[in-house]
């Protein structure tokens, strides 16, 4: 279909049917923009450029920064069999599968630190969970026996998850690598307050870990950039700080809206192959992510309902848990220098694929 081949084109990632057909699904069970990326499950610049072919096609219109179904549209989705996406999340979890019960005091006040927290910043990838998500995930972690009396690491701290798991966590003690001093001082300012037993690093994770935290830990946690430098070096130091030998858990967020399957997949021939763990969780869009001030700045500005902030929170990640078997090893290699915040899959990348296509020339 010459619709596919066009979006291929522009975006530069694959375009399957089954993906263009859940773009379709979206766009006929919701007008908000947002949504439709929310609810199509695809790259954010494969949706987006679907949007805008679809209506430079004529399929779709745009009304008041909605996107609506022309009468060709209609006829479309009749052709190809589709129909709206209906949204089946569990209200009581959030799909996430767990519920807080005695975690429940430890949100409350989890909730209202995160209040104050420092805003997220371009510069270094941040976007934050919402403190419901936080703490569920804590909930999942303790449940799977990963935080009570253990050492836990968290690499990259924007989700202020050092105070989330020291309130509800019950761990041993929390060490914590954070690039932005912001953080780190919010959270030492908390944690000291709430007496968590932690420490928190100023680092930049390019670096090698300190002998004195390499192989010290039961447990880590971390958000990764999604580009695919950024993912494999975050996932390397994490276990870099695990305990050689089986029992110790890592666990990571992972998006549709920056990765592609073919990233997913990528990934988990990686962990599988290259060390010596097993994947026992992937909590589908487990977590949800505030919006953040910069987002429009960030993005492409060419397709008109992308261009009003959202009233909706619209991105969500998965949440991986991996446990080392008999015979892993940490490593703890360096990446001085590699670029860990940019790719063709990443929110950020839309802008130059809106550069690219306005100007034909430049076209792939
Ligand atoms: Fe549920």
């Amino acid at each position: 279909m010459q619709i596919l081949e066009t979006i291929a084109q522009n975006t530069g990632l694959p375009v399957t049917g089954h993906a263009f057909d859940r773009v379709l699904a979206a766009i006929a069970a919701t007008a908000d923009p947002w949504e439709i990326v929310d609810l199509a499950d695809q790259p954010f610049n494969l949706t987006v450029e679907a949007v805008k072919v679809l209506a430079d096609e004529g399929l779709v219109r745009f009304e008041d920064g909605r996107v609506y179904l022309t009468e060709s549209g209609q006829a479309l989705i009749r052709k190809r069999g589709i129909v709206p996406t209906r949204l089946l999340r569990c209200p009581a979890c959030g799909g996430s599968g767990v519920q807080l019960q005695d975690l429940q005091p430890a949100y409350e006040i989890f909730r209202e630190i995160a209040r104050d927290r420092p805003k997220p910043s371009d510069e270094f990838d941040q976007g934050c969970l919402t403190p419901l998500s936080a703490m569920r995930r804590v909930a999942l972690m303790k449940q799977r026996g990963d935080l009570v009396g253990k050492r836990v690491a968290i690499l990259g701290d924007d989700d202020l998850m050092t105070l989330a798991i020291g309130l509800g966590g019950q761990p041993k003690e929390i060490v914590t690598f954070e690039i932005d001093d912001r953080y780190v001082q919010f959270i030492r300012h908390h944690a000291e307050r709430l007496e968590i037993p932690c420490r928190v690093y100023s680092f930049d994770l390019r670096q090698r870990l300190p002998e004195d935290l390499f192989a010290q830990f039961d447990t880590f946690l971390t958000d990764p950039p999604e580009n695919y430098a950024g993912l494999f070096l975050f996932l390397e130091r994490g276990f870099g700080l695990l305990k050689p030998g089986d029992g110790q858990a890592g666990y990571f967020g992972m998006t549709l809206t920056e990765s592609s399957l073919t990233k997913w997949a990528r990934l988990q021939q990686w962990l599988v192959g290259e060390h010596r763990v097993v994947l026992t969780d992937l909590v589908f869009e487990h977590s949800e992510y505030e919006n953040w001030d910069f987002l429009l700045e960030s993005i492409r500005s060419d397709v008109e309902p992308y261009t009003h902030f959202p009233r909706v929170n619209w991105y969500r990640s998965s949440f991986y848990r991996v446990e080392t078997l008999e015979g892993f090893e940490p490593d703890n290699p360096s990446f001085e220098g590699t670029d860990i915040y940019s790719d063709e899959e990443r929110l950020v990348y839309s802008k130059e694929v809106a550069k690219r296509t306005s100007n034909p020339t430049e076209r792939r």
